[in-house]
């Protein structure tokens, strides 16, 4: 499949089945993660997948209730880092950035495997990374949310007429420009 028609493929549907993520998919998923570049190839990502039915259940009480439709899924995959394990130059901690690039090749390899893969802000930090025993300096960025596809009857209705809605993007315009910074780069003020 072409590139950008992949990218479009991936959107952060919720409707995620039950049936379990078949464990050599799962490790392809952090194969792909792991293809990322990074500064002096520090490699700063770290992936807990999360399937042991007991784990994931203490997990998902972490989730904030529009985190509902999360409560299927049969993997939650806690994406970590730590700001220090990368090139840390001026205000710009590349751990973060790299962290970003890995999660989404891991997305982009679910998607291939006909995963719905959603990362989430939404849960309490604290109490998820005592459950998964992550250290105090070590940042839980994010929850990735991932399964089969299930049925949207499962969820709300804002849930499921956003499943089924067009792709809400800024014009390219907005976000990009050739050759200098324009003032329409700023995002609307609020
Ligand atoms: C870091 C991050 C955190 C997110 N947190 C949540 C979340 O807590 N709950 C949720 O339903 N969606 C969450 N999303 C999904 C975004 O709302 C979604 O990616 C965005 O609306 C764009 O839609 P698209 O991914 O389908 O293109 C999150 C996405 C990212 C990248």
């Amino acid at each position: 499949m072409e590139l950008l028609k992949q990218l479009e493929k991936r959107r952060a549907y919720r409707a995620i089945g039950s049936r379990p993520v078949e464990k050599e998919v799962l490790v392809r998923l952090v194969e792909a993660a792991h293809l990322a570049p990074s500064s002096a190839n520090n490699q700063p990502w770290r992936f807990i997948t999360v399937v042991e039915p007991e784990v994931l259940d203490t997990l998902k009480g972490t989730l904030t209730r529009g985190n509902y439709w999360a409560k299927k899924a049969p993997v939650i995959t806690a994406v970590v880092t730590n700001p220090v394990w990368s090139l840390q130059l001026d205000n710009r901690d590349f751990a973060y950035f790299e962290l970003g690039m890995a999660a989404m090749a891991y997305q982009l390899q679910a998607v291939q495997e006909q995963l719905i893969v959603h990362p989430i802000a939404g849960f309490d930090v604290a109490e998820a990374k005592r459950i998964l025993q992550i250290g105090t300096d070590e940042i839980l960025q994010t929850l990735i949310v991932l399964g089969y596809p299930g049925s949207i009857e499962d969820l709300n209705e804002k849930h499921r007429d956003l499943e089924r809605s067009l792709r809400i993007r800024k014009p390219l315009n907005e976000v990009s420009s050739f050759d200098k910074w324009e003032a329409k780069l700023f995002p609307p003020s609020k």
